[in-house]
């Protein structure tokens, strides 16, 4: 699992490193179809950011193996991008590598829950298990909007939390995760930084087959 802070506070949870391609041919109904499209639409994008993610990672981490989900990342921003403007939405989206008309914004949150839509499977021997939540401090009043798209788009479960009280809240999350982990990571944070308002993530749990990682 690669963990990395961020600005604002984002946290992005990251357990799966790759997902064998078999998964994304399953899937045969109407929504399928629908699904598969507004995938493929984000697909250029998220190839190119991986790319560059897993370059930036080698370099910063020589001679050491580097376990990381871009998947997981690439949401984690996307989710956040729902609730920023102005220049900060412009840095976000460049750096996923989207173009910044309105038509690739919008495709991109449809793209996302597309693709994880097509990814949740419990068919045969593969379990995947995915899905976003924010916890956000009870004093913050984000926009009902970013709530309600981050709900809406993205499935996310909202919790709010008290970090002020920082040890009840890193257990409050540490016990959410341990349970959609199944028992994985059962300790996420060992701290909070003090100045945390906002824990934003996405995990995904894989079971299955052993995959070749190269
Ligand atoms: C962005 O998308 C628009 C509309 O599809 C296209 O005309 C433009 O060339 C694209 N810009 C870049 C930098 O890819
Ligand atoms: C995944 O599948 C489960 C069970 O069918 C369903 O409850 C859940 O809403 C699905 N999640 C997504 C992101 O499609
Ligand atoms: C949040 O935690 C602090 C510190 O433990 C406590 O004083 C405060 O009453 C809590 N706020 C709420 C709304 O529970």
């Amino acid at each position: 699992m690669f963990l990395r802070e961020m600005q604002l506070t984002l946290y992005v949870l990251l357990v799966v490193a790759c997902i064998p391609k078999a998964i994304f041919c399953q899937e045969q109904s109407d929504t399928g179809e629908k699904s598969l499209l507004a995938h493929h639409k984000i697909r250029s994008a998220n190839s190119a950011f991986a790319g560059r993610l897993l370059k930036l990672l080698i370099s910063e981490n020589p001679q050491k193996n580097v376990f990381f989900s871009p998947l997981s990342m690439a949401t984690s921003f996307a989710m956040l991008s729902l609730g920023a403007r102005t220049a900060t939405l412009t840095n976000l989206l460049e750096g996923l590598g989207f173009n910044l008309t309105k038509l690739q914004e919008r495709e991109m949150h449809e793209g996302f829950p597309a693709l994880f839509h097509l990814l949740n499977t419990t068919q045969g021997k593969v379990q995947l298990e995915s899905g976003n939540n924010l916890f956000i401090d009870d004093k913050i009043q984000p926009l009902q909007r970013f709530l309600d798209e981050i709900r809406n788009l993205y499935g996310a479960q909202v919790f709010a939390a008290n970090f002020t009280d920082a040890e009840g809240a890193k257990k409050h999350i540490n016990d959410h995760v341990d349970k959609k982990t199944h028992g994985k990571i059962p300790e996420l944070f060992k701290d909070l930084d003090s100045d945390t308002v906002m824990v934003l993530i996405n995990y995904i749990f894989f079971n299955g087959p052993s995959i070749g990682f190269s």
